[in-house]
């Protein structure tokens, strides 16, 4: 019996560049599973502050991994996150937790406990999974990379827009403020730090309309996969 070859796409780029949406649309188009591994970290970053542990501290956080459960599942095609079996898919949006995640994520021992879940989820399905390290190290054989970037201030426009749209309170220099130390946590990092695969496709979509960019990925990602 012949092994079932399964499709990975890999979607890397800072916080705010669209890969999510984009990514989404395209797993919907091409009937794969998407994978948000964003809201792994961000869902470690939510159990620290619950349980009153700082975010940059190592020792806390390592401590605390051995407790948890953090697990995916998808509903009507819609993925969601569950700590210890609740489902936190909405909590993990706030700017705190943002942040919180961007702090763990530095941390090897982190990394190594999402390895697995990310490993496995790609192993028995087609999917367009996006995050930071996706075509560096999780999947590194993926059959197409893409590194998806925008300008800060578009990035941030876009993150501003967002939350007023969800009814949250911001203010767009707090937003370009937040996206800058995160880009600049994420990317000088030790462990995994953000950086294109050496045989990623590089896409810019600053100043793109949100149609502009699908149209743009979908292209290539058909030519990638012909
Ligand atoms: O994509 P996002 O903003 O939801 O990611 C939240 C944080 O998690 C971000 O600061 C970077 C980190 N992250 C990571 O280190 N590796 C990934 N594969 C995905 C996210």
């Amino acid at each position: 019996m012949s092994e079932t070859i399964w499709i990975a796409i890999a979607i890397d780029g800072p916080a705010g560049a669209g890969k999510s949406t984009i990514a989404k649309r395209l797993a919907a188009e091409l009937h794969f599973v998407y994978v948000d591994t964003g809201a792994l970290y961000r869902t470690v970053g939510l159990a620290a502050l619950r349980r009153g542990i700082d975010p940059t501290d190592v020792e806390g956080v390592e401590s605390l991994l051995p407790s948890i459960c953090v697990e995916l599942t998808y509903i009507d095609d819609t993925q969601r996150v569950l700590l210890d079996g609740e489902d936190v898919s909405e909590l993990i949006r706030t700017p705190e937790v943002s942040m919180a995640a961007s702090a763990v994520s530095a941390m090897p021992a982190v990394r190594k406990f999402l390895f697995h879940l990310q490993r496995e989820i790609a192993s028995s399905h087609n999917v367009i999974m996006d995050g930071r390290d996706i075509g560096t190290v999780v999947l590194p054989h993926a059959q197409v990379k893409i590194f998806l970037s925008a300008s800060a201030e578009d990035r941030a426009r876009r993150r501003y827009d967002e939350m007023l749209a969800k009814g949250m309170e911001a203010v767009y220099e707090d937003v370009l403020e937040d996206m800058k130390q995160r880009d600049y946590n994420d990317s000088h990092r030790a462990a995994a730090p953000l950086k294109p695969a050496d045989d990623a496709i590089m896409v810019d979509t600053t100043g793109n309309t949100l149609e502009e960019s699908i149209a743009m990925m979908k292209k290539l990602v058909e030519e990638s996969l012909a």
